[in-house]
């Protein structure tokens, strides 16, 4: 008998499919003759009906009872609702006479019979089966920008051969201009200077001409040659909008060497969200680091660093400018209240940025005006009156800044301790 039963039990992958179709049939014949006022399924068919679910239903817990099943949240609920199933179709059949009640029982069973189906499919498909080709979809849809970032060498160089070269080029330099290598696009031409306005997003001759109209004299390529289709300007204007770089795209910067960094307290942000450019801001630990630990931070990460704040960092000196020089991309340097000394001012030339006060190189303190108005620009405002860790007079010389916020200290210790837990400070400023 036993073996019997198993046998019945193993039937359940078949039985199942025909209370599924049955039902669902039923449903809709129900549905239909509800709107239109007709009478009810043949008593035969929904005895049928019943007749199946209940034996799904039974084959089912049959072969639960058969050992090797892993009990999980997915087996747990197709068993429940298959029953429920099983019983609500046996109690449609008994309801039979009353059409109304009948008929919402059926809707009963039908969702039971659903919610058994879907838990079914993911006991034998996994999770997401039927969505998972869509979700695939859906991801690599987003993460398609970043994997096609334009490069000038893939991109842009092939289109400005084929639609400028003619007259821009060894050959011939309308306007004086070529743009066959990068070093000629970055030399310009005779009015516009520079074609491209390298490492910013906006202010290029060489986009203003393109997008001027047709008619316009000043228009690129001019008219009645051969234009630039579509995809070409948007891929010119995308490359521009980055910055015109032409190297390979900016690689994310090691994920191990900004954890240490973070593990030291050193804050690294990216500078936006499509961008692998860095923010580096010793500020908590700026009174214990030196050129050598910096260094060794830095040193990995050293080409994606675009902003570096090593302010009050008193052991910092001139001895970080060969790490400094190493640094392609860095625009905005912090220097206020290191020791770096003069002898660092001609390197130091090469960034567009630097922040000297309180240095051997600019000995005065920012006044108030100009300090707040660098408050202002970066949009970072003084949070605290008094120091958050011990609750005494704050010294603006002991200024860190957490999120987006300057928090001023009233001696060199206390920022250590705020970092160690910033919320519990918070409270108290
Ligand atoms: C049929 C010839 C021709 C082609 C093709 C052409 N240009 Fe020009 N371009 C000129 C002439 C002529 C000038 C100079 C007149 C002027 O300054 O308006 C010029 C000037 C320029 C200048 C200004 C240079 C300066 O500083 O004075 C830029 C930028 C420029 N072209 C970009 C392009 C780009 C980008 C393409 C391709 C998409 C292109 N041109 C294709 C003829 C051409």
């Amino acid at each position: 008998m036993s073996l019997l039963l198993e046998f019945f039990g193993r039937l359940h992958p078949m039985l199942l499919h025909l209370p599924i179709g049955m039902l669902c049939a039923l449903g809709i014949y129900e549905f239909r003759a509800w709107r239109k006022g007709d009478p009810p399924a043949p008593r035969f068919w929904v005895s049928l009906a019943a007749a199946c679910a209940a034996f799904a239903a039974g084959s089912g817990w049959q072969l639960h009872q058969e050992p090797g099943y892993v009990e999980n949240f997915a087996l747990e609920w197709h068993e429940r609702l298959g029953i429920a199933t099983g019983l609500s179709a046996i109690l449609c059949a008994m309801l039979y006479n009353n059409v109304t009640r009948y008929r919402k029982v059926l809707l009963l069973s039908v969702a039971t019979m659903l919610g058994a189906g879907h838990y079914g499919g993911t006991m034998t498909h996994g999770e997401d089966f039927i969505f998972e080709p869509l979700l695939r979809l859906a991801a690599n849809n987003e993460s398609q920008p970043p994997a096609s970032v334009v490069s000038y060498e893939r991109d842009i160089a092939p289109v400005f051969k084929a639609k400028c070269s003619k007259c821009h080029s060894a050959s011939k330099q309308k306007g004086g201009l070529r743009l066959d290598a990068p070093e000629w696009i970055l030399k310009g031409g005779k009015n516009d200077g520079a074609a491209v306005n390298v490492g910013h997003p906006d202010g290029h001759p060489i986009l203003e001409r393109i997008l001027l109209d047709l008619e316009d004299e000043d228009h690129m390529p001019p008219e009645g040659k051969r234009q630039l289709t579509l995809e070409e300007t948007d891929l010119i204007a995308e490359w521009l909008q980055l910055g015109a770089p032409f190297g390979p795209p900016l690689a994310a910067a090691d994920a191990a060497a900004v954890q240490r960094l973070r593990d030291n307290l050193v804050h690294v942000q990216t500078i936006s969200t499509e961008s692998n450019k860095l923010y580096v801001d010793f500020a908590a630990t700026a009174t214990d680091i030196n050129n050598q630990i910096v260094t060794e931070l830095l040193m990995p990460i050293k080409d994606n660093i675009v902003e570096l704040s090593l302010a009050r960092a008193v052991q910092i000196d001139d001895g970080i400018m060969p790490l400094i020089a190493q640094m392609p991309r860095l625009e905005i340097l912090s220097l206020v209240g290191t020791s770096i000394t003069a002898a660092s001012e001609v390197a130091l030339k090469e960034i567009a940025t630097v922040h000297l006060f309180d240095t051997a190189i600019q000995s005065e303190q920012p006044s108030d005006a100009l300090a707040t108005e660098i408050l202002a620009e970066g949009e970072i405002k003084l949070t605290n009156s008094e120091c958050p860790v011990t609750g005494e007079m704050i010294d603006p010389k002991y200024t860190i800044v957490y999120q987006g916020e300057e928090i001023q200290f009233c001696c060199p210790n206390c920022p250590k301790t705020f970092w160690e837990d910033p919320e519990k400070y918070l409270g108290a400023k």
